[in-house]
C-alpha cells in the first residue's frame, strides 16, 4: 500500500511574499517539482499537494477586504481578481510538476470548497480521492472562496491540508516555508533563536511557555497559533515543518522523516 504524504508549498517559497503584486519564485518551484518527481520514482507513495498564496492573494485580500464578505460591487471585482490570478499561481506549479513528467492536476478550490463564517464547510474529498486513485497528483490550494453567511471569506491551505489529511487518513504531513522549522523565537529578528527538533504533548506546554518567555514583544501569535493549530487539527498524524528552500529537504522528509520541526500529537 503506498503511504499518503500531504505536502504544503508555503506562499513565501513559490512566491516573493514582500511583493505587492504577484512574483512567482520560479526556481524554488522548479526545484520543488524536481525534487517531488525524484521521490516519486520509487512508487512508494502518493502525493496531494496544497500551496499557498504569498503575493498572488495576500495583497489582494487586504486591498479589497475579503476576509469576511464582499458587499460593494469593488469587492466583488477584488475577489474575482484573487481568484484568477490564484489560478494562474496554480497553473505555474502544475506546469511545473508535469514538465517533471508528474500527472499534477490542478483544482480550484472557489469552484467546489464552500465556508460557513469563515470556517469550512463543505468540500469533496472524493474528488481528491478518485484523482489518488488514479495514480495523480491532486493540487489544490488556499483561496477566496463562497461563504453561505458573508458572501466569501478566505480558505487557508493549511484548513484543506487538516481537512484532507484527515478524511484520506494520510500518514505524514509535510509543511515548507522559508524558515528551517519552528524556533522558540523568531529567526528572523533574533539570530540566537533555536530550532526546536521535537513537539508532542509531553513537551508542549514547556515550549509554548519558552515561546512565550522569549519574545516579550508579542511576535508569538504566529508561531504558537501554528502549533496550536497541528495539535487541534491534526490529531494522529506525524507532521514535519522544515524549509522548503533548500534543495534535498523534500526527500529527506518524506523518506527519512529527517530535518526541521517533527511534531505529533496523540
Ligand atoms: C491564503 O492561503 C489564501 C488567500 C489569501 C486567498 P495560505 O494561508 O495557505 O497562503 P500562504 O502560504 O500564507 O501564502
Amino acid at each position: 500500500m503506498k503511504k499518503l504524504i500531504v505536502i504544503k508549498f508555503g506562499g513565501s517559497v513559490i512566491t516573493d511574499k514582500k511583493k505587492e503584486t504577484p512574483t512567482p519564485n520560479m526556481k524554488n518551484i522548479n526545484s520543488l517539482a524536481k525534487q517531488l518527481s525524484q521521490v516519486s520514482l520509487g512508487n512508494r507513495y502518493k502525493f496531494i499537494i496544497v500551496h499557498g498564496a504569498g503575493s498572488y492573494a495576500h495583497p489582494l485580500a487586504k486591498k479589497y477586504q475579503l476576509s469576511k464578505g464582499m458587499s460593494t460591487e469593488e469587492q466583488k471585482f477584488g475577489f474575482a481578481l484573487m481568484n484568477r490570478q490564484m489560478l494562474e499561481l496554480n497553473l505555474l506549479i502544475v506546469k511545473s510538476l508535469q514538465d517533471y513528467n508528474l500527472s499534477a492536476v490542478g483544482l480550484a478550490p472557489h469552484s467546489f470548497v464552500t465556508q460557513s463564517e469563515g470556517k469550512l464547510k463543505k468540500l469533496d474529498h472524493k474528488i481528491v480521492k478518485y484523482l489518488l486513485k488514479g495514480n495523480q497528483i491532486p493540487v489544490l490550494y488556499g483561496d477566496g472562496v463562497l461563504d453561505d453567511k458573508w458572501g466569501c471569506s478566505i480558505l487557508s491551505g493549511d484548513t484543506i491540508v487538516s481537512h484532507l489529511a484527515k478524511k484520506l487518513k494520510a500518514k505524514k504531513v509535510i509543511f515548507l516555508s522559508d524558515v528551517d522549522g519552528i524556533y522558540d523565537s523568531d529567526p528572523k529578528k533574533n539570530p540566537e533563536a533555536k530550532l526546536i527538533k521535537e513537539i508532542n504533548s509531553e513537551n508542549l506546554e514547556k515550549v509554548l511557555e519558552g515561546i512565550t518567555s522569549n519574545n516579550p514583544h508579542d511576535v508569538t501569535g504566529e508561531m504558537k497559533g501554528k502549533i496550536l493549530d497541528i495539535k487541534i487539527n491534526l490529531q494522529g498524524v506525524p507532521v514535519q515543518v522544515l524549509s522548503g528552500l533548500k534543495m534535498g529537504n523534500l526527500d529527506k522528509a518524506v523518506v527519512q522523516g529527517l530535518g526541521g520541526t517533527r511534531l505529533q500529537f496523540g
